[in-house]
């Protein structure tokens, strides 16, 4: 692999031990890849946050290294909101553990934003080359974006962080980012919401694995693409899609699709996911909310109150600069958490079923949080928190 001499420096060790020890886990990653050198970084977003994923041994690990990041990087969600985690009911033995998690991030120069929607408060812009780690952020900014990130390990993405570059390979080549599958979605006249476009995702990701679809036939906001994405890269490892004449790539390229295999969706096969069984509680904001959908939150919940308990989760940015709308839905007796989510904070592990508007939440919860998921449209959430 070929090394420019910043980085024979930093291989030498001349930068740091740390740092010496992070570029040489960089270029083994991509001799496995086979990348031909290291691409610079714009951001990064690091998974192996939260204490209930990694652990004491991820800890002693953190604390460990000694360097500071040199691009903007910050984390994937914790286990809990670093505010108000009395409020939420976690247990103080858990907090103590990942607030030592967060210090550790914090030492290392980590911006302490703990987040799945790291686009909503840094400028990512098409063409940027990033080392982002979470799949639904990895499938924004690939597809929505047009940007370039493979989906990183956590100490990948630390790793570019504190160096600054990740192996050039997978996505950030243009060759590796054709469509491989055309979807054709049939259009009927119901409403495409963000819960049912988190369905389709839900659906497709099971279908096509680890290939790059190219869909036809639907025309998603930025909201229901991120849903789309978040539930292909859940249910199965889309890092990168394409809607004809939306997304950018595919309004830039002239992609030669006729070729390929074309899979046809009905709507029926949509619909099917949607159940009406009973549920404890309810969750939204999975990928994290965007200031839009807090304000269809605040909308929905105007004049209500929350009879069960229901769960908001958005970036703490995104939180302080929507602080009025926040405050507004808070009234109704929800609650807008940061720094979660329904998936990696252990308080959800109570309800034994939970109503959610994700078609990737729909996946993890059952896994992760040991209970029944739900899927319903935004109005259809709301609507349930709120019931007598
Ligand atoms: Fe984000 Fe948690 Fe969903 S990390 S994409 S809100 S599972």
């Amino acid at each position: 692999m070929y090394l420019d001499p910043e980085e024979e420096k930093i291989l030498a060790g001349e930068k740091g031990e740390t740092r010496q020890k992070m570029l040489e886990l960089l270029i083994a990653l991509g001799k496995v890849f086979g990348a031909e050198r290291l691409v610079r970084i714009r951001s990064a977003q690091v998974s192996g946050a939260s204490y209930k994923t990694i652990g004491e041994y991820g800890l002693a690990w953190l604390s460990s290294l000694d360097a500071r990041a040199v691009v903007p990087a910050v984390l994937n969600p914790i286990g809990m909101p670093r505010g108000r985690w009395q409020e939420m009911g976690i247990e103080p033995a858990f907090a103590a553990r990942q607030q030592a998690v967060i210090a550790a991030y914090e030492r290392l120069g980590v911006i302490l934003e703990c987040t799945c929607t790291p686009y909503y408060l840094h400028e990512t812009s098409f063409g940027d080359h990033l080392a982002w780690s979470e799949s639904s952020a990895v499938s924004y900014a690939n597809s929505v974006i047009g940007a370039r990130t493979n989906r990183e390990g956590g100490p990948g993405a630390l790793a570019a962080a504190l160096v600054g570059k990740t192996p050039c390979y997978g996505l950030h080549l243009d060759k590796n980012r054709k469509p491989e599958v055309i979807i054709q979605v049939t259009s009927d006249k119901k409403e495409w919401g963000i819960a049912r476009y988190g369905a389709l995702g839900y659906h497709i990701g099971k279908l096509v694995g680890n290939k790059i679809p190219y869909f036809r036939g639907i025309t998603p906001n930025p909201d229901q693409l991120k849903a789309l994405g978040a539930a292909m890269a859940a249910t199965g490892a889309v890092a990168l899609y394409h809607v004809d004449d939306i997304t950018p790539e595919a309004k830039k390229n002239q992609f030669n699709i006729p070729g390929l295999e074309v899979i046809r969706i009905e709507p029926a096969e949509i619909d099917r996911l949607f159940s009406d069984i009973s549920v404890d509680a309810v969750a939204v904001g999975c990928p994290h909310c965007s200031p839009a959908e807090l304000v269809d939150i605040a909308r929905l919940l105007k004049g209500k109150k929350v009879t069960k308990p229901l769960y908001i989760f958005a970036a703490q940015g995104i939180i302080e600069s929507n602080r009025k709308t926040v405050n507004a839905i808070e009234k109704s007796g929800a609650r807008v958490y940061a720094d979660t989510c329904m998936v990696v904070s252990p308080v959800m592990e109570r309800y034994p079923a939970i109503m959610v508007n994700s078609g990737k939440a729909l996946a993890y919860v059952p896994d992760m949080c040991g209970a029944v998921a739900r899927i319903g449209s935004i109005e259809e959430c709301m609507a349930m928190a709120t019931t007598e």
